[in-house]
């Protein structure tokens, strides 16, 4: 086999952002929008890539160079996920592998706009890495396939819990713990959600380097939050699992009240979490980094349509997205 398409799914986080930077739990889960990579290995020894989504048009450089020089933000992900594959396996099987190897030529596409927050950078790096893994014939676990995704996270962007990663591999809605300490899946069938995009792009990292200079002004106010998010995370768990909306979506506000709290809330999600809270759903918060992205909101279905209606009044765009889907899965194979 010479070329491979796989596809990851994108995530929402439903509770615990920000927190699960620190050491404690969230909730996420998986989307039916995807990431495609098509993965080949060629003759020359070249790393090649095409990104389209992210601007990124026949970029290449010799295998050597992996990881060094300039490389374009768009192209990191991939380069670094490329590298830290091979540098990962034994001198043995890397010499096997060469004689495979010549050259790795990916190209990307997804289904939905890097700017929702979806988690597009960790959906292609999954999927360079499972694509990978099958097509050297190296058998790896899941949680193998995580924590060289999740190095390649680290590697590229410093930080980050790599719920993202969790969600792009095993799918369905996860309970999860920062670094991937723990990772259980939670077995439902479907959520009642409805997605609200705000037209807002966010830097994750900048938001978790301010988040992080609160904590250290107010380590006894902030440690004391994540505390009390944690809690909401496990109450959830097990609201979830019973399928009570009606809880779930208080404990969707609650969590919301102290993501304010850190400041990442910011004013037109929160337009669009009232509107939705006015026309019926059943709590409504955040979901990812805050500011700008998308929110959630869980409503029973006879107040779907005043719901929508209420988030595109207040601004916002709705997304029509399947969540609880399944994680990393190879398309076709040649
Ligand atoms: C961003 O989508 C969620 C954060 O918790 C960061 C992370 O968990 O990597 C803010």
């Amino acid at each position: 086999m010479k070329k491979i398409t796989v596809s990851a799914p994108g995530k929402l986080m439903l509770f615990g952002e920000h927190a699960v930077v620190y050491d404690r739990p969230c909730i996420v889960t998986a989307v039916g929008q995807r990431m495609r990579a098509t993965v080949e290995l060629t003759d020359q020894p070249m790393f090649q890539l095409n990104a389209p989504d992210v601007k990124v048009l026949n970029y290449q450089k010799p295998m050597s160079d992996l990881g060094k020089g300039d490389i374009p933000k768009g192209a990191k992900f991939v380069e670094i996920a490329v590298k830290n594959f091979l540098t990962n396996q034994s001198t043995s099987e890397v010499k096997k592998m060469q004689l495979h190897l010549g050259g790795v030529r990916v190209t990307t596409k997804s289904e939905f706009s890097s700017e929702f927050g979806f988690g597009s950078s960790s959906a292609s790096t999954v999927c360079t890495i499972f694509a990978l893994s099958k097509l050297l014939g190296k058998k790896l676990s899941q949680k193998q396939i995580f924590d060289l995704s999740y190095k390649t996270v680290l590697d590229v962007q410093g930080k980050g819990s790599g719920f993202d990663i969790a969600a792009a591999i095993f799918g369905g809605t996860l309970y999860f713990v920062t670094g991937g300490k723990v990772i259980k899946p939670l077995k439902i069938n479907s959520l009642p959600l409805i997605i609200g995009y705000s037209g807002i792009k966010v830097d994750t990292v900048s938001l978790i380097d301010e988040v992080k200079e609160k904590r250290e002004k107010y380590p006894f106010l902030i440690e004391n939050i994540y505390d009390q998010i944690q809690k909401i995370v496990e109450q959830a768990k097990i609201t979830i699992l019973n399928k009570d909306w009606v809880s779930l979506g208080e404990l969707m506000n609650v969590n919301e009240g102290y993501l304010s709290t850190l400041g990442v809330e910011g004013k037109k999600l929160a337009d669009m979490i009232y509107s939705a809270r006015e026309a019926g759903a059943y709590g409504a918060k955040l979901s990812g980094a805050g500011i700008g992205d998308c929110m959630i909101s869980l409503a029973p279905p006879s107040k779907a349509k005043a719901i929508k209606k209420a988030i595109t009044q207040a601004g916002g765009k709705v997304l029509d997205v399947k969540t609880n889907v399944e994680g990393v899965r190879v398309e076709s194979r040649v």
